[in-house]
């Protein structure tokens, strides 16, 4: 007898973020109240869905998660194709596809940012049907406006650096305080402007020491004897960013394996010594200036905690769409958010396409206007 009834495995990839548990509501109370579905949730991501670990997720479980931060289905950052398993490295594709198969999936929800993209790609090229919810505190996702999570981690962190100001005019100190976005600075810039940054630096912008400096001894001069800089974690100056460039450019031109293979050591190399950044610049600009600086690094309190209201609203918004498109068998998409609406974008113009700060946005423009130093 023909299966009436869609049964969907939904599953959380990638960092945890605020919101997650607000998209998995979205999707599942639409699938399962509008569209009569089945839902499992796997447990931890890729690696859940390769050991077949899941729970069903009826309504009773999707009660009361809304407000609840990180994920109730729990997450990890595995690969499908390079699964760490004991000693080996392991493609866990085939299981996968078997797995599906044997738990009588039509559909598969991947829930995460960029590299979850990648993953939900590779597994529809594989022959799942899969659906791709945007999700990170990063919004750097191609082709969607934001992100679920971006919301909240703004919130946390332009409140953390209103709060930076008072040890920074009470001491007459420099605070350099570091932001997630990994190699985007979106959350950056915009909590540093909301936030009355002084001075913000982003990864899309490399930033001169000496700029900085300048920055910061005009403010002196202009009797504000302390100044907030901003520094997104993937930012850099110009020695470290072409240092970078040069190291992805020998990765993207290695062709056999084996000097792949020592590309990727070398970027590693070097990405290792561009760790704490942010320290480096606060002895650097306490030497060049005279003023004290001290370091605050955000980390994963900005991912912290419930959601606020736009990522509940956006949370929702897509995982109801994505029970639609599922429910219509439309697969192999990014339910993306671009303005108010919903938009099924191709999985293979998302996957491997990073979202950073164009040098024309508005944001920056309207950085520089109040005067903010870009450390250009
Ligand atoms: O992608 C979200 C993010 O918080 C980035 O901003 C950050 O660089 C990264 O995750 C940290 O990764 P992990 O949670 O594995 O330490």
């Amino acid at each position: 007898m023909a299966k009436s009834q869609k049964r969907v495995g939904i599953l959380t990839a990638g960092g945890d973020s605020p919101g997650l548990n607000a998209a998995i509501r979205g999707f599942g109370k639409a699938a399962i109240g509008h569209h009569g579905m089945e839902l499992i949730g796997f447990r931890d991501g890729i690696r859940g869905l390769a050991e077949n670990r899941f729970i069903d997720l009826d309504s009773q479980a999707l009660s009361g998660i809304l407000t609840i931060g990180g994920t109730i289905l729990g997450t990890s950052r595995d690969k499908p194709h390079k699964m760490r398993i004991g000693d080996e490295v392991v493609d866990m594709v085939p299981t996968i596809l078997e797995n599906c198969e044997k738990d009588g999936l039509d559909g598969l929800v991947c829930i995460g940012g960029g590299g979850t993209a990648k993953t939900a790609n590779r597994l529809s090229k594989a022959g799942l049907n899969i659906l791709h919810l945007p999700k990170t505190i990063d919004n750097d996702i191609a082709h969607t406006d934001t992100s679920f999570g971006f919301s909240t981690a703004l919130g946390i962190a332009t409140e953390a650096i209103d709060r930076l100001h008072s040890t920074a005019h009470s001491h007459h100190r420099i605070i350099v305080v570091e932001l997630m976005g990994h190699k985007a600075g979106w959350l950056t810039l915009g909590a540093g402007i909301a936030g009355g940054a002084d001075i913000i630096l982003l990864p899309e912008i490399p930033y001169s020491l000496e700029s900085v400096a300048d920055s910061i001894r005009h403010r002196a001069a202009a009797g504000h004897s302390f100044s907030v800089v901003a520094i997104a974690e993937g930012a850099r100056d110009h020695h470290d960013s072409r240092e970078l460039a040069a190291a992805e450019a020998l990765v993207k031109s290695a062709t056999d394996p084996e000097a792949k293979q020592a590309a990727k050591a070398h970027r590693a190399s070097v990405l290792a010594s561009h760790r704490g950044n942010a320290f480096k610049l606060a002895e650097a600009l306490e030497t060049a200036t005279g003023l004290e600086s001290r370091v605050t690094i955000l980390g994963y309190v900005q991912r912290g905690g419930t959601p606020d209201a736009q990522d509940r609203l956006l949370g929702t918004l897509l995982g109801g769409a994505g029970a639609d498109l599922a429910a219509r068998g439309e697969y192999g998409v990014t339910v993306a958010s671009q303005g108010q609406a919903a938009v099924p974008v191709p999985l293979d113009e998302v996957a491997g396409h990073l979202k950073t700060v164009p040098l024309d946005h508005p944001w920056l423009l309207a950085a520089r206007h109040v005067g903010t130093g870009m450390g250009d």
